[in-house]
């Protein structure tokens, strides 16, 4: 219900032009939209950013206009969802080591294999599916498509049970002989692997803004909740550990937002984005995780507890140091660049 008012509204597909029904805006907007939907509700920002940077943004720059006309417009507007589904139970970050493969037989290819850890993989419409179409040449062989559920084959796992985000859902896909039509194949055999890379530069963007929403949230509710805490006579507030704890917060969040604008800015300006888009992931994601953990400390034993909503922020945080590339792949992508 909410994911469909979220449609209506313009954010399923921000970036998107008006003529594929999309919002038009750019992406220092989107991560404007990401910080503030997921300040509220990250599980909302996670389904919400893999929608338009890795699924409306891949289908509009590398897809077929037959396949906007008939995927991206739906998708764009919030009617469909989108999955993007790249790893595997054997290839997390080691993401070329797939072993699902795609099989041309006429007009056809056959798919078969399995997805792990796929993000909307229950309540998507739509699935963006990497698979080797020419197996022993490493990532050269790999390709993308666009899969409509439903079709004989393809079948969807359970719910993953997970430590946050837990109104997003995530699965498990399973292909056995599934027969996609060769027009779903986005861009040429082959350049799938680039494409995942080229799409994950972007969707690092939406899960920098998405940590900087959860860490927004941990400051705004240390503040308020230690202006109220009354201990030895006074606000907690008062007590310099408290504000030390605020301030550099507050000067976290700032550094991350910059760094997250910058690269959303670049790659507005079409200038080179990917390095930043990682600094920006790994220094927001690491940055939220500190945060949320300071805030519950400030909120003591209430915030430890279920029903106080502040443990939720930093079980949230957890996962944007992992998913979209780990904290460790994002500084590997830096430090090949500054040593290329
Ligand atoms: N854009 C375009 N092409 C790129 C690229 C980029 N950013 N980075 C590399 N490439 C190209 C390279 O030039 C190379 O092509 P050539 O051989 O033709 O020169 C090719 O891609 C392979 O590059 P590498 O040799 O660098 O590849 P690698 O196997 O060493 O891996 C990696 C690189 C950075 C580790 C990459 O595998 C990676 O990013 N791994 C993490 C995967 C990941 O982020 N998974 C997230 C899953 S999706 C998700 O989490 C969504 C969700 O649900 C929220």
């Amino acid at each position: 219900e909410a994911i469909k008012k979220m449609g209506e509204l313009g954010l399923m597909g921000i970036m998107v032009d008006p003529k594929w029904n999309g919002a038009g805006m750019d992406t220092v907007s989107y991560a404007i939209a990401m910080e503030e939907i997921s300040r509220v509700d990250a599980s909302c920002g996670v389904i919400m950013s893999v929608n338009n940077s890795l699924v409306c943004f891949l289908l509009e720059k590398f897809a077929s206009d037959t396949i906007k006309e008939a995927y991206l417009k739906p998708l764009a507007s919030g009617e469909k969802l989108g999955a993007f589904s790249l790893s595997e139970p054997q290839s997390g970050s080691d993401a070329s080591n797939m072993k699902t493969h795609a099989k041309k037989e006429g007009n056809h290819y056959i798919i078969n294999g399995i997805k792990n850890w796929v993000t909307s993989g229950i309540h998507s419409d739509y699935v963006i599916l990497f698979a080797v179409t020419t197996p022993g040449v490493g990532h050269k062989g790999i390709s993308c498509f666009i899969i409509k559920k439903g079709c004989d084959g393809f079948v969807t796992g359970k719910p993953e049970n997970k430590l946050g985000i837990r109104a997003s859902d995530t699965c498990e896909l399973y292909f056995d002989n599934v027969k996609v039509p060769i027009e779903n194949l986005i861009g040429k055999e082959g350049e799938g692997f680039r494409i995942a890379l080229e799409t994950l530069d972007g969707g690092r963007i939406g899960i920098a803004a998405q940590a900087l929403g959860i860490a927004q949230a941990s400051l705004d509710a240390s503040i308020s909740y230690s202006k109220e805490r009354i201990q030895f006579g006074k606000s907690i507030s008062t007590n310099q550990a408290i504000q030390y704890k605020i301030a550099d917060m507050a000067i976290e969040i700032e550094s991350a937002r910059l760094l997250a604008y910058k690269a959303a800015w670049l790659k507005d300006q079409k200038q080179s984005y990917g390095q930043i888009a990682s600094m920006a992931k790994v220094y927001a994601s690491e940055m939220a995780m500190r945060a949320s953990t300071q805030c519950v400390q400030i909120h003591g034993g209430y915030g430890y507890m279920r029903e106080s909503g502040i443990e939720r922020l930093m079980r949230d945080a957890k996962i944007t140091q992992i998913y979209e590339g780990t904290s460790e792949i994002q500084r590997i992508v830096i430090a090949r660049k500054l040593l290329q």
